[in-house]
């Protein structure tokens, strides 16, 4: 797209987008997440991620986090298959990574719960390394680990979709929020342009732009202004990817299913009420309307 009107997320469309399910698929058909993220104040987080592609109909979900929250997250895991790296005070450090069965992952999520730390750069650059072009998403700290980096992000040999709210989006581009809300089209555009990569502007009234789409969705509301919430976004993405939707479908059906599964919750819970596991569990209903 050489200008920046944006096409509306509609129903249709988002329905469209969903992937197809075959009927003779097996879990190793319906692709294997991998979730990378957790650190010692955020375990629930990924959980949320991994929880929600294997709901959404990811055939198999593998969890990575740090060794030091290992017991707490498996404690409330049942669906994902754990896997541990070396840490220290409850984060990544950067080693044990050429461990990783890579081969086996049809995609990754990096980011929920992440958090902040010396050698999240090296983290981020070394799970490209050992990728092989899979799909990859980058959310939450994930992004900070790429500041300064989205020139090699850039060159990865796959599909990359990063998924910031206004507060990561301007601190990747080094503005104000403000800066960033007050021309959210805009900014979404020039960024998928100069960096060819997949974006989602998170927010009331998500941006959803690839390098030849630009698409605004119109509906969720504040039952989504809650802790974990995007961590649900981004395992729902991730999931979709597996099953084989290209960046721009999985974005579309994923932002499009997140929101509508928020508004139904809210009427169901009260707009205060709603948790991130509630938008998720209101997610399954709705795709059986979808399907
Ligand atoms: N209307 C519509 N959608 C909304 C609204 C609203 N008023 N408020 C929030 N949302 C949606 C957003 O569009 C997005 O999909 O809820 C989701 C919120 O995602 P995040 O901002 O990423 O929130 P969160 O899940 O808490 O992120 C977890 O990672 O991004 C970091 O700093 C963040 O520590 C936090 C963690
Ligand atoms: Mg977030």
């Amino acid at each position: 797209v050489k200008s920046n009107l944006p096409e509306v997320v509609t129903l249709a469309r988002a329905q469209k987008a969903l992937p197809t399910r075959h009927q003779f698929g097996h879990k190793g058909t319906f692709g294997h997440v991998l979730v990378a993220g957790g650190s010692k104040p955020y375990i629930g987080a990924p959980l949320h991620s991994a929880e929600s592609a294997f709901m959404t109909g990811a055939g198999l979900v593998t969890l990575l986090v740090p060794e030091d929250i290992y017991t707490a997250v498996a404690s409330q895991n049942k669906n994902a298959l754990l896997r541990t790296l070396p840490s220290e005070d409850g984060h990544f450090i950067s080693t044990g990574m050429e461990d990783l069965p890579f081969e086996e992952l049809d995609v990754l999520a990096v980011g929920p719960g992440l958090g902040r730390f010396t050698g999240g750069q090296e983290f981020l650059q070394r799970l490209m390394e050992g990728l092989g072009g899979q799909p990859l998403v980058i959310d939450a700290d994930g992004l900070y680990h790429i500041k300064g980096q989205l020139g090699r992000v850039s060159e990865y040999a796959g599909e990359v979709i990063l998924t910031p709210h206004p507060g990561e989006m301007a601190m990747l581009l080094g503005k104000e929020v403000s800066e960033v809300e007050a021309d959210r089209l805009g900014i979404a555009h020039e960024f998928v342009q100069k960096y060819g990569v997949n974006l989602i502007l998170k927010g009331h009234r998500t941006v959803i732009a690839t390098p030849d789409a630009l698409l605004v969705n119109q509906n969720g509301n504040d039952s989504l202004a809650k802790g974990g919430s995007g961590d649900v976004l981004t395992g729902i993405i991730a999931s979709f990817l597996g099953q084989g939707a290209s960046p721009l479908e999985a974005m579309t059906a994923a932002v499009h299913l997140h929101a509508t599964a928020g508004e139904s919750a809210a009427i169901r819970l009260s707009h205060y009420s709603v948790t991130p596991e509630d938008v998720l569990a209101e997610s399954r209903y709705i795709m059986k309307e979808w399907e």
